[in-house]
């Protein structure tokens, strides 16, 4: 039941300038959009509607999300490597393999200073003549040296990209001070735009309603719905799944949702989620849990990623800790 999304029109006009700005003239540092906002409030379906409506299309697309409270050095540029050809870059072989976090590399033998500039070069080989787009998710879980590569291509010479970042409040960061320290920087760069997204409006929560239900209803129910998620579009949809095939009244009796997409009072995991907390319990990293499952490290990161979310955990080991309060052992003794 996917929905399309409402309200953000000023937003998405205000990306659209920015990548024509880009796209039209060769600017000499990237133009840099700063995107904050609560879980769940709709930061990462703003940054995917804006790039597939880029017009011209973007000649690069970098994107990665932090691979959740895993955080490895680089993490960004490894999730924008994972599956790239790299073979046209004129790099030393053994950095790229090591800020790719291929397994089996051997341990680094660059000094910090000079893994940063290959790491900008890498983004520099990438991004060729561009116009590229340079999408950072989930800033506030990004590992410090990815923070720090993200503050260095935001004023990197001759680099003609937008650079788009998206981010919960520092508040709501691993390393809120880090966090702090990364938006004030790119805050800070020339022209850099900043947009805070709020939760949706009544009359948007209703917008929902009508795409969902079909028709637009009752304004009473529309205001329970609203106050009940606090229009936040993570709420909402969780609300929507948790009744759907039921007729809109059923929205009625449901209980309340939490504002916030934290810790909702019952948890309800799919079975791959619950193999997926399983690796965490035992502690894999998600290239672990990924071999173990035989999946995607990128599909592990989704998975990770919602676990977070359902289980309002601010790390993995917050969420093993849950699954260990929550959960029954999979392989329990039996009581005696
Ligand atoms: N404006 C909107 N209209 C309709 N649905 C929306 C809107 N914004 C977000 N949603 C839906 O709400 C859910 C959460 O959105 P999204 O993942 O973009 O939030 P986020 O801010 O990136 O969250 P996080 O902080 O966890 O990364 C998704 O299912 C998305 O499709
Ligand atoms: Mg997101």
């Amino acid at each position: 039941m996917p929905v399309s999304m409402v309200g953000r029109a000023g937003e998405l006009a205000e990306l659209d300038r920015a990548w024509s700005a880009v796209a039209r003239s060769h600017r000499s540092a990237p133009a840099v959009t700063v995107i904050t906002g609560a879980a769940g409030v709709g930061k990462s379906l703003l940054v995917a509607a804006a790039l597939e409506g880029f017009a011209p299309r973007p000649a690069v697309v970098l994107s990665g999300a932090a691979r959740v409270h895993d955080p490895a050095p680089y993490d960004w540029l490894a999730a924008v490597l994972s599956g790239r050809d790299t073979g046209g870059l004129d790099l030393p072989a053994d950095a790229l393999a090591w800020l790719a976090q291929q397994p089996d590399t051997p341990r680094e033998r660059y000094a910090p200073g000079a893994l940063l500039r290959v790491a900008v070069r890498v983004v520099r080989g990438l991004v060729g003549a561009g116009p590229a787009v340079l999408v950072v998710e989930d800033l506030h879980a990004l590992d410090p040296a990815s923070l720090n590569l993200v503050g260095e291509l935001a004023t990197a010479a001759d680099l003609p990209a937008l650079l788009v970042v998206a981010s919960r409040p520092a508040a709501d960061a691993v390393a809120p001070d880090l966090t702090v320290r990364a938006l004030a920087r790119l805050c800070g760069v020339r022209g850099a735009v900043r947009q805070h997204l709020g939760p949706l409006t009544a009359a948007q929560v209703a917008e929902v309603l009508t795409q969902v239900y079909g028709s637009r209803p009752a304004h009473r129910l529309v205001n329970a719905v609203w106050q009940r998620t606090g229009g936040n579009p993570y709420a909402l949809t969780e609300l929507l799944a948790a009744h759907s095939g039921q007729g809109v009244a059923a929205l009625f009796h449901s209980r309340p949702a939490v504002p916030r997409p934290a810790a909702p009072p019952d948890v309800e995991l799919t079975a791959r989620e619950v193999e997926v907390l399983d690796c965490l319990v035992a502690g894999m990293s998600n290239k672990q849990a990924a071999r173990a499952l035989g999946i995607s490290v990128r599909t592990v990161t989704v998975h990770v990623s919602n676990l977070l979310r359902k289980t309002g955990s601010s790390s993995r080991t917050e969420a093993a800790l849950w699954a260990v309060r929550h959960r029954r052992p999979v392989s329990a003794p039996p009581a005696g």
